[in-house]
């Protein structure tokens, strides 16, 4: 609809803004260099080995990459992989809304039931309680994302202890989406399943090279789980793309070496970002508390409209030419709260225009 309209489009979560000239380098030589082959079906050793080292320096994880790592077509095929080889007809998944859209349609091809818990507003946290009482003996999988799209809320460690209690003695896995890793500011950190004792033993971790390379449409991410975990994801994963582009493997795992500070780096580059578009939006009637994390930023327009929030970002991307992403295709239930989502990963030149009518609405 962006498109059609002509809107400047702070909807999808894309940069516009296109990723580091030496990966791109490293990329045209591996394609050059003839890695044009099948990879093997986890994906190349030294990738895994570069995704190694940076769980261990990053969660302080030791995984084996021959048997504990799998790189995949990006994380919508990981999450994908792990639904299928967790559950089945009868089974449920426990689902916090709003939730990130293709967990709920994987889980119902499995046959399976998908158990939505609202997150607790304002500050979209989860109410453990309520977990407590919907988990039951049918309950095989909790898939949780930290940091959060689209609300950029992050679990905390008390959190992960929850979920770990919550999961305690019973026959029930965790799908960690965690694909915004390197995006957590003002000095929190992220909290990742793989820094977890207990939960790192029954987690599928999902990661996504496309988010932390400004490469959303080379689809390449990993999953890191336990081996006898990863024994069933592969299974699931071998006959569902069997593996990723070879030569973009190659020019990541090259790129990991030499230039391990892009990673390091994101936190401050994505914090720039989300303090300028809150900088130039504050004097707007949107209200809004600055994201935790993620490049997405919810706003409230309440002061501006009563439409629903997909009337209300169909209103502003068709009519007052920048587009936005309502909650409601996240969610069960459409929320009752008037609120959508902005995504900040765009040049600033970018923001600032949107940002210009924004001001006027
Ligand atoms: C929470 C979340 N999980 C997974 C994905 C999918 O990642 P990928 O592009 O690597 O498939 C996205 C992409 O927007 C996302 O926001």
């Amino acid at each position: 609809m962006a498109a059609d309209y002509d809107a400047i489009n702070l909807s999808q979560g894309y940069p516009d803004f296109d990723c580091p000239d030496r990966l791109k380098e490293l990329v045209a030589k591996h394609l050059y260099d003839g890695k044009n082959q099948y990879p093997p079906m986890a994906g190349i050793l030294q990738l895994r080995e570069q995704i190694a080292a940076k769980v261990k320096s990053y969660y302080g994880h030791v995984a084996d990459p021959e048997t504990e790592i799998t790189v995949t077509s990006g994380a919508t095929e990981a999450l994908f992989d792990a639904v299928h080889a967790t559950v089945t007809v009868g089974d449920e998944v426990i689902v916090f809304d709003p939730a990130y859209d293709c967990y709920e349609p994987a889980i119902q091809l499995a046959g399976a039931r998908a158990i939505h818990i609202p997150l607790s507003v304002p500050d979209y946290s989860i109410d453990w309680e309520r977990v407590r009482t919907a988990i039951n003996e049918k309950t095989k999988l909790i898939i949780v994302n930290t940091p959060h799209n689209p609300c950029g809320s992050i679990l905390t460690r008390s959190d992960l202890d929850n979920l770990a209690e919550v999961t305690r003695e019973r026959n029930i896995l965790v799908l960690s989406d965690e694909v915004y890793e390197h995006m957590v500011y003002d000095g929190l950190k992220h909290e990742s399943v793989l820094s977890h004792d207990e939960l790192k033993q029954k987690s599928f971790a999902v990661f996504s090279f496309g988010k932390t390379f400004h490469a959303t449409g080379w689809k390449l991410a990993y999953c890191v789980a336990s081996k006898e975990i990863t024994t069933e994801f592969r299974k699931i994963h071998q006959f569902v793309t069997f593996t990723s582009a070879s030569f973009i493997q190659y020019a990541i795992a090259d790129f990991m070496v030499e230039c391990p500070e892009h990673a390091l780096d994101l936190p401050e580059f994505y914090e720039e970002k989300r303090n300028t578009f809150c900088r130039l939006i504050e004097n707007s009637r949107l209200k809004f508390k600055p994201s935790k994390g993620t490049y997405f930023q919810l706003v409230d327009y309440s002061e501006i409209s009563d439409k629903s929030d997909v009337d209300f970002a169909n209103f502003i991307t068709q009519e007052r030419g920048v587009a936005a992403i309502p909650l409601t295709p996240f969610c069960e239930t459409p929320p009752t709260t008037k609120i959508v989502r902005f995504c900040f990963c765009k040049d600033d030149s970018t923001l600032e225009q949107a940002a210009a009518l924004l001001r006027d609405l």
